[in-house]
């Protein structure tokens, strides 16, 4: 079943999204060669606490940290750590804010100091692809409309798709659904409401779309070690339009 949310329920889950939004901001003034993946994490939660938020993912399925922090060939779910990020690194943070009871959840990667050419395009093609779907998500549209825009662009672009972890909705909890994949057909699946609030969350390899678990059960990387990015929004579905409830 699909909670709908009211115009109110929207309103706070943007303030949320507001916040993580400008928590992202800060994060991309830090993320520098030298700092570590652990002091951004401690960062953000200082940071949420000082606006009278908390970090939803921590203590989520046991979950330990505020934010996951995927480096180079990791999809999703890394760990913090105390390992210095280095230059020509590329590292996702993702977070999940709770203001108030409403939630917010995005993903952004950053380029730490100067990346190669391919991983910079793997950035941009990534964030396209997110900004791609997001123009589909209309009322009336359909689930597979979000998927297939995605898909056609970054497999036209080279790259692949990740397939092991999807978008969802999102509102008292982390995750309700829809599941909404990032990759499909158009016309097909579910069709888009006034008052659904989703994440859009491409994950994006250059190589092949296949992942592999790491031994603490929660990280995903790539298969074939190649770079993987990703961009995550929290979109609310209106009359007006999308709203990008964590845009920065
Ligand atoms: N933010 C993640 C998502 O996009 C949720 C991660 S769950 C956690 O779905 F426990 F790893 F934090
Ligand atoms: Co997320």
């Amino acid at each position: 079943m699909i909670i709908l949310k009211s115009k109110r329920e929207i309103e706070l889950m943007h303030k949320a999204g507001q916040l993580l939004a400008n928590c992202h901001k800060e994060i991309a003034k830090r993320i520098k060669p030298g700092i570590t993946t652990l002091e951004i994490d401690a960062f953000v939660e200082q940071y949420l606490k000082k606006h009278g938020a908390t970090p939803e993912q921590k203590g989520y399925k046991g979950y330990e940290f505020a934010t996951c922090a995927s480096i180079n060939d990791e999809i999703c779910h890394g760990f913090p750590r105390n390992t210095p990020l280095q230059n020509g690194d590329i590292v996702t943070i993702d977070m999940v804010v709770n203001l108030n009871g409403a939630l917010a959840d995005s993903a952004w990667s950053y380029a730490v100091g100067d990346v190669s050419p391919q991983a910079a395009n793997l950035l941009h093609v990534t964030e396209e692809a997110l900004n791609k779907a997001i123009e589909q998500s209309v009322i009336g549209s359909r689930l597979g409309d979000i998927g297939h825009a995605i898909q056609s662009y970054v497999e036209g672009e080279g790259y692949s798709v990740v397939r092991d972890f999807t978008g969802h909705g999102i509102g008292k909890t982390i995750h309700e659904p829809p599941t909404v994949l990032h990759y499909g057909e158009p016309n097909k699946g579910q069709r888009l409401k006034e008052g659904m609030v989703i994440t859009i969350e491409p994950m994006v390899n250059i190589g092949a779309w296949e992942s592999k678990m790491d031994d603490n059960k929660w990280t995903a990387r790539t298969i074939d070690g190649s770079l993987s990015a990703q961009y995550e929004h929290t979109i609310a579905i209106t009359k007006d339009g999308p709203i990008i409830l964590t845009k920065q």
